[in-house]
This record gives C-alpha cells, structure tokens and sequence, in this order.
C-alpha cells in the first residue's frame, strides 16, 4: 500500500480524510506543518502524496510547501492542498509554488478519491519519464566519455599525428594559393577577391565520432578514404561572383582536383543555407614525396557567413521554443541576404572604375548559371 500524509490541525479534517482514504492507502497523519517535515524526514522515500492544510499553528502549509521546494522534495512527491479557502489569488500562490492541485472543503469522498488517485499517477509518470532522461543523458554521457577516449588513443598514435600533419599541410597549401590570387587582383585591380579565409582542422573526437557514426573503423587508412573534412577552409567573399570566380580559379590549377562540388548557392538547402562547396584533392610537398590529400573548401559571402554561423548556433541550442517559427523567419533572412548581395554586386558594377574592373563578371556569370561550372574556360 502506498502511504499518504494528511497534514491538517483539525483532527475532524483528518479522520474524515483518513476514512475515505484507508481503504486504498497507508493513512499518516500529522497536526501541524513541523510535525508533518519531521514525519517526512523519516519516511520520505516511501511517501507517495502528501495532503497540506494552509492554515495551521507552529509551521504553516506556505512554509511547509517553501521547505519541500527548498530541499527538492517538491519535485518528488506531489501536494494537494485541503483548504476551505477559495480566494483565487491564494490557489494561484500555491500553483505558483509548485504544488499539484486543490481539494476544497468540505469534502466529498469521490472526489478526493479521484483527485488523489489522478495527481498521484500523473506524478509517476513524470517521474519515471525524468528517470527515462536521466538513463539516456547518462548513456549519452557514457558515450561522450568512449569517445573521448578513443580520441585520446589515436592523437598519441605516430601514423594519425602525420597523418594530421599532413592535412595541416593541405590547409596552408590551399591558403597560399588563395593568397597568391589576392595579391594579384589586388595589384590588378585594386580589390580583394575575398576578404578573409578562416580554416581548421577535425579534432580527435569529431573524427572518431564522425567514423563511428557512419560504421567505419577507425584507423588513419579509413579517416584518409572516407573524411572529406578533416582539413576544412572557409572562404569569405564581398560578391557571389567572387565566389564562382575564385572557385573556379582554384580548380583550374593544374595540381588541384576537384572531387565533389556542391553548389547550395544555386541550389539552397531548404533551411535557406547557401554556401559553395568544394572537395579538393590537394598536392603536398613532403621531403621525400608529393602526396594528395583531401581538403573542403566552402565559399560563401560576408552575409551567407553571417547567417550560417547564426543558424548554426541556434541549431545547437536546445532550449529554444517556437524552432518552427524561427525557421521561417532564418527562411526568410536567407532569401533577403541572397538579393542584398547581388544588388550590392550591382552597385559594384556600376561604381567600379573601368581599369579597376575584374574582367569577366558577366560572362563568368552567364557561364556559371550555364551549368558549366568546374571545367575549363577557354
Ligand atoms: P557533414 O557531415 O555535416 O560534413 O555534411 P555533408 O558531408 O553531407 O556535407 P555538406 O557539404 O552538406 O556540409 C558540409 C559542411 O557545411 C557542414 O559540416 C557545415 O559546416 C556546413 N553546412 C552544411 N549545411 C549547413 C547548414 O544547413 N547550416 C550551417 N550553418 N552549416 C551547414
Ligand atoms: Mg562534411
């Protein structure tokens, strides 16, 4: 039998209470709210509801309810207030205090039945959906933890620190001939084709569980076949045409080979994402051998960079509410950067000074929404 504490000075209130009760439940009783908190101090795990009256000697029902908030106890077992008190403003106290719900005087055996009955379920299953999330929060915790640790196995490894070394190496490759065509535009033509390049590598964790997640082994022959990402660039542009140019600048050096090209530019991921995707296989010069590694490169202009880090944020925040409004609304935004950076581009064109000009603009662009992105322009 579970076991109720029915907690009120009027020893009337508690025998009426403890003959509609008896029958279901192991009746306690207390008359006031100091001896209540000293009968739950011993018997508080086994206490399965507790019935408060407000008003009392000594401790009160207010304190009581304060004292079970204080110590957590609120959240484990549930209150029902008993009160002869009606006044709206008080119940809603109450509520706002956390407890469960109200059984007004005089009482009717039915429905205290019922009340008790119904609060104590849905409390049980609260709390065996808390436990629920606690058991997977710790799993996930436990995972978190074999992750880590078998990060922690490969960074101590020769192979992966090389192997890391190498993409490093694709990094600065990459970065370099970027800057070279910088340089150049700039000398040329007076402007920065773009205007940062951010990089970084995978860390030991996200490799392993990247690999992890999609059923590969784990070892430096398989992060070399299957991650595209480990070296990773971002590329920073004022003007989408920038983009298209400098992407294509860079696949038509002679060394680099372009593996995959996703162009969500054109193309938009339907949360608004818009970026230019490039997976390069890239030389690197090492003392005694020339090596390919893979390397992503994603362009995106100053706006697009914006919002993806904004988006970015909101998607791992797990407390947001209304998430479908705020993906209308990043929706949205998206739309709104994409015509702001070519009406900027415009404007561009028609400040530009004619030698300041960076040629081709329009037959870059005409040639790029021919589909013809990624070979050869003669
Ligand atoms: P990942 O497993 O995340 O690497 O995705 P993928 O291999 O399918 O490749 P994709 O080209 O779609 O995405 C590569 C990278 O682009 C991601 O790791 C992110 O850095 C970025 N990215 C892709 N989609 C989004 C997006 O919707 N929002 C934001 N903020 N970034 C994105
Ligand atoms: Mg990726």
């Amino acid at each position: 039998m579970q076991r109720i504490l029915v907690v009120d000075d009027a020893e009337i209130n508690r025998e009426l209470l403890r003959g509609i009760l008896e029958e279901d439940y192991a009746v306690e009783m207390a008359a006031d709210g100091e001896e209540a908190l000293q009968k739950l101090e011993e018997s508080r795990d086994t206490t399965a509801a507790i019935l408060l009256d407000l008003h009392m000697p000594k401790k009160d029902g207010f304190e009581v309810i304060s004292r079970l908030k204080e110590n957590g106890w609120l959240q484990k077992i549930p209150v029902l207030i008993i009160s002869s008190e009606h006044a709206a403003e008080i119940e809603n106290r109450c509520f706002e205090m956390g407890v469960s719900d109200f059984i007004h005087k005089p009482f009717e055996a039915s429905i205290v039945k019922n009340r008790v009955r119904n609060t104590m379920e849905l409390f049980a299953y609260k709390n065996s959906l808390e436990e629920k999330v606690e058991e997977q929060e710790e799993e996930l915790r436990k995972q978190h933890r074999i992750i880590e640790m078998q990060a922690e196995k490969l960074r101590g490894t020769e192979p992966f620190n090389r192997l890391m070394m190498e993409y490093r190496a694709a990094i600065m490759e990459v970065e370099t001939r970027l800057k070279v065509l910088n340089e150049e535009f700039s000398q040329m033509y007076k402007r920065n084709p773009f205007e940062s390049i951010k990089s970084r590598l995978k860390t030991p964790a996200s490799i392993y569980g990247k690999l992890a997640h999609k059923g590969y082994p784990v070892t430096v022959e398989s992060i070399r076949e299957h991650l595209t990402d480990v070296a990773g660039l971002r590329v920073i542009c004022s003007f989408p045409d920038d983009i298209y140019r400098l992407a294509d600048l860079l696949i038509k050096q002679d060394d680099f080979i372009l593996l995959r090209k996703k162009d969500y530019i054109k193309n938009p991921k339907s949360n608004g994402y818009r970026s230019l995707h490039l997976i390069l296989s890239v030389p690197i010069f090492l003392s005694n051998e020339k090596k390919y590694v893979k390397a992503e490169v994603q362009f995106r202009t100053i706006a697009m960079d914006f919002w993806a880090s904004l988006e970015h944020k909101l998607k791992y925040k797990k407390d947001v509410n209304d998430t479908e409004e705020i993906e209308a609304q990043l929706r949205a935004c998206a739309d709104s950067i994409e015509k702001l950076d070519y009406q900027m581009q415009d404007i561009r064109d028609k400040i530009d000074l004619p030698g300041a000009k960076i040629p081709y603009t329009e037959v870059v662009r005409a040639w790029v929404s021919a589909g013809n992105f990624g070979k050869t322009m003669s």
